[in-house]
Parts: C-alpha cells; structure tokens; sequence
C-alpha cells in the first residue's frame, strides 16, 4: 500500500485530498493544527503539526521518519491568505505568510526528503497567484494580497532548486495550481468544489510528470 502525506488536513482542498486518496486505497498521513480531523478511516493517521514553529515541525517529521514508513508522496498544501485584500506590503502580515507558506513548508519538506520512497513526488500546492508571468496580467486581483503572491513564488522557486537537487534520485518535485476552490481561502463565489480539486490534483500525482514545473489540470503553466 502506497502511502500519502497531506499537510492541512481539516478542511478545504487538504481535506478533500485526504478523502480521494483514501478512496484509491492510499495510506494517508494527514496533518492538522490541532492533531484532530473529523474523518475515519483505519488507514488514516492524524499528526499535529503547526508549521509556524521549529518544535512542531520537528516533532511532527520525527515522528514520520521514526514509523519508518517510506513516502511515496508529499502533499504540501497547508497554507494561509493573511492579506486583507491591500496593495501594499504589511511587513508584519509577510512575515507570519513566510512562516507557513514558505520557510515551515521548507522545513518541514527537508525533514521528509530522507525518507521519500525512490521515484516519489513531491507536490507544493502553489498558486497562479504566485506567478511571475501573470502578475499584472490576471484579473484576479492585480496589485492585491502582495503578502500571498510573495509566498508562493518564493515556494516556487524552492520547487525549482528541489527538483535539481532530487533529479538524480528520481524524485519528482511540482508546484501545483489548484484552481480557483471554495474553501474558507476562495470563498463562496470560486468556480470548483474542494472534490473537483482533488481529483484533478489526485490525476495530476499520480501522472508521473517532467519534474520541476508548475502545473494546473495537467498543463504546463508559465512561472
Ligand atoms: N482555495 C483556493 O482558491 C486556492 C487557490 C490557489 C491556491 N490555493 C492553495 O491551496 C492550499 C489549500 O488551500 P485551501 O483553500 O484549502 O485553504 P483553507 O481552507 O484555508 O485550509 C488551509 C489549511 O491549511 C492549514 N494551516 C493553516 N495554517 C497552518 C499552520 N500554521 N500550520 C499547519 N497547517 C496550517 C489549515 O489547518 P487548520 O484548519 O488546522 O487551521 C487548513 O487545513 C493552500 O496552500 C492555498 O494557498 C488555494
């Protein structure tokens, strides 16, 4: 049985994500702010993990590594919007986007490498929001949530120089647009279901795609 880790579990896309790989007969290792998740399954795991701190990251890696379970894929979604909609930087609010959009992930992400099983796939759940090539360009909010659009190129970026340094191991590292999703994050009036996500996103890892690229439904995107 092949084995998953989702980072933020409870809700949203991560919620969804667990659900379909159970449903295709994964081992999913979830993981939530609290430790707790309102799904059951006996081949579900819960871990706590708050990815704004050292000690939780830490812990929660350690206990991975020491199941001695090999991964065969990592979900990094867990993520934040904590942009109230301004143009402008709010130095306070990119500091605490980094902490879990970029730096935690990273952490925690280094801690995982070790034991992700030959020919794995890591998947960074980024966004276009985060592209460099369609800031300005979109119609979705230009010029707005700078905090955001900063955290996911920058995981972009660690998408790029982790696919380099794993090519040689056949690991395989993605960033993956998700789409517009309704979730507490995309709100009422977003265009797909946290399911629909999920599927397109379950197709997406198990495609075993060219690595280091940033990807929606499949296609290519621009950086
Ligand atoms: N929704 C969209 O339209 C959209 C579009 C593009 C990209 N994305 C990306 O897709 C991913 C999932 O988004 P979503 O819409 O499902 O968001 P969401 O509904 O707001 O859920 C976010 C998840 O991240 C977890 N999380 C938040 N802070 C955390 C922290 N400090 N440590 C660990 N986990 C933490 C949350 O856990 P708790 O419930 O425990 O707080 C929750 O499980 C994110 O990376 C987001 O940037 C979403």
């Amino acid at each position: 049985m092949k084995t998953v880790l989702i980072t933020g579990i409870s809700r949203g896309i991560g919620r969804s994500l667990a659900e379909r790989f159970l449903a295709e007969g994964y081992f999913v290792v979830g993981t939530s702010l609290s430790g707790g998740v309102d799904l059951i399954n006996h081949n579900l795991t819960v871990l706590k993990l708050d990815l704004r701190t050292q000690e939780s990251i830490s812990s929660c890696a350690q206990e991975i590594v020491k199941s001695g379970k090999n991964i065969d894929m990592l979900i990094n979604n867990a993520g934040v919007l904590l942009d109230e909609d301004e143009t402008t930087v709010v130095v306070d609010r990119l500091r605490q986007t980094l902490e879990v959009n970029l730096l935690g992930t990273v952490d925690f992400t280094e801690r995982i490498v070790p034991v992700m099983a030959p020919s794995s796939h890591i998947i960074n759940i980024s966004s276009t929001a985060g592209s460099l090539e369609q800031v300005g360009k979109t119609t979705h909010f230009p010029g707005h949530y700078p905090s955001y659009k900063i955290s996911k190129a920058a995981l972009n970026m660690y998408t790029r120089t982790l696919a380099l340094r794993l090519k040689d191991k056949g690991v395989v590292v993605s960033s993956v647009h998700p789409g517009w999703v309704k979730t507490d994050m995309g709100g009422e009036n977003a265009d797909l279901s946290p399911a629909d996500a999920a599927q397109q996103i379950f197709n997406f890892a198990i495609s075993k795609p060219e690595t280091g690229q940033f990807w929606f439904a499949g296609k290519k995107l621009a950086w």
